[in-house]
């Protein structure tokens, strides 16, 4: 039987991601994360396999709006490992895919979802998660990696170039509260997909943003803790172009890095990039995880 999650559902559904996901880590905070954080949640397309109050089978779907289309995509999956290939996920998938039409998709994907996302695209490690994906007439397009950087490795102290930088007029700071309605401004004109990501940044204590100013208007930013907190998540960051290459994003990075240093962790995650050189020459970042890209049209 499939239904809709309900809120007692959690506990189960979590242990069910745990025994599944072998690869990742998955905390009850980046499920709640993952479910009631996500600015487009809709209860209808939370959905549970199983009888009596059993959970055999998890499928969280979302729709965004991107650039112009209507895009569905499935967020997490796992059915429990008794329960496989016995058409568990493929009656989960109907269903949502049913939905999914309903609400006027064009295409959907799997995991790779702006804003808010677990990881962006199957690990191929989860090798019956691209079988299942083959099956249901996905096909892939794309893969993106996860980058990763060993904190210990230096002390990311910035004050010399910050020094360097104030100089040619450029200041590098942590955000405040007051900066956050230009700030997502600044976003929403050169990097409109982040808005959601550095909004939930603002709301950590102390606020998960640095900003590059010049003249008092911000021309550059960087953030982390906006998706996955607690796994060293860093990102997005971002500077207007006509100011690149003046070593502004190296010091924005390394602020970062000093912060989730500070936190506790051992590693950085820069998910999903990107400019994989940049990161390997100012932080050492090494690729870690690769995800491949999954794509279905819905005609
Ligand atoms: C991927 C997963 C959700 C599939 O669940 P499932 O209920 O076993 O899948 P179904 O029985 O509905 O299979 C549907 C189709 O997928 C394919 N498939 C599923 N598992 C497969 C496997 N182990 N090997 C080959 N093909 C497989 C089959 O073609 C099947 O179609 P068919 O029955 O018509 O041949 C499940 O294996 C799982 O939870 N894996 C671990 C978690 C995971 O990988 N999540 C994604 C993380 S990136």
């Amino acid at each position: 039987m499939i239904r809709k999650y309900r809120d007692e559902d959690f506990d189960k559904v979590l242990g069910l991601l745990r025994d599944a996901l072998v690869h990742d880590t998955i905390t009850p905070e980046i499920l709640k994360e993952k479910i009631h954080e996500d600015p487009n949640f809709d209860p209808k397309m939370a959905l549970v396999a199983g009888e009596d109050g059993e959970v055999s089978g998890f499928m969280l779907g979302v729709t965004r709006d991107v650039r112009g289309e209507r895009i569905g995509y499935l967020k997490l999956m796992a059915v429990a490992p008794d329960q496989r290939k016995k058409g568990v996920a493929r009656s989960l998938y109907e269903k949502m895919e049913a939905l999914f039409r309903k609400a006027g998709v064009q295409k959907v994907r799997i995991f790779d979802v702006p804003l808010n996302y677990f990881q962006p695209g199957i690990d191929p490690r989860y090798t019956e998660a691209l079988c299942f994906a083959w099956r249901m007439g996905f096909e892939r397009f794309d893969d993106t990696s996860n980058l990763i950087v060993d904190l210990g490795r230096s002390d990311w102290e910035t004050s010399d170039k910050e020094e360097k930088l104030a100089q040619e007029g450029i200041h590098i700071r942590r955000a405040t509260e007051e900066d956050r309605v230009e700030l997502l401004r600044f976003i929403e004109d050169e990097f409109a997909l982040w808005r959601h990501e550095v909004s939930m940044s603002f709301q950590r204590d102390p606020i998960a943003v640095h900003i590059a100013e010049v003249n008092d208007t911000i021309r550059g930013f960087s953030a982390y803790n906006g998706n996955n907190v607690g796994t060293g998540w860093f990102g997005p960051m971002g500077t207007s172009g006509s100011l690149r290459g003046k070593g502004i994003g190296e010091v924005l990075l390394k602020r970062c890095l000093c912060d989730l240093k500070d936190e506790g962790n051992k590693k950085a995650i820069i998910p999903w990039v990107g400019p994989i050189a940049f990161y390997a020459h100012h932080a050492g970042a090494r690729v870690d995880r690769v995800f491949w890209r999954f794509e279905k049209p819905l005609r």
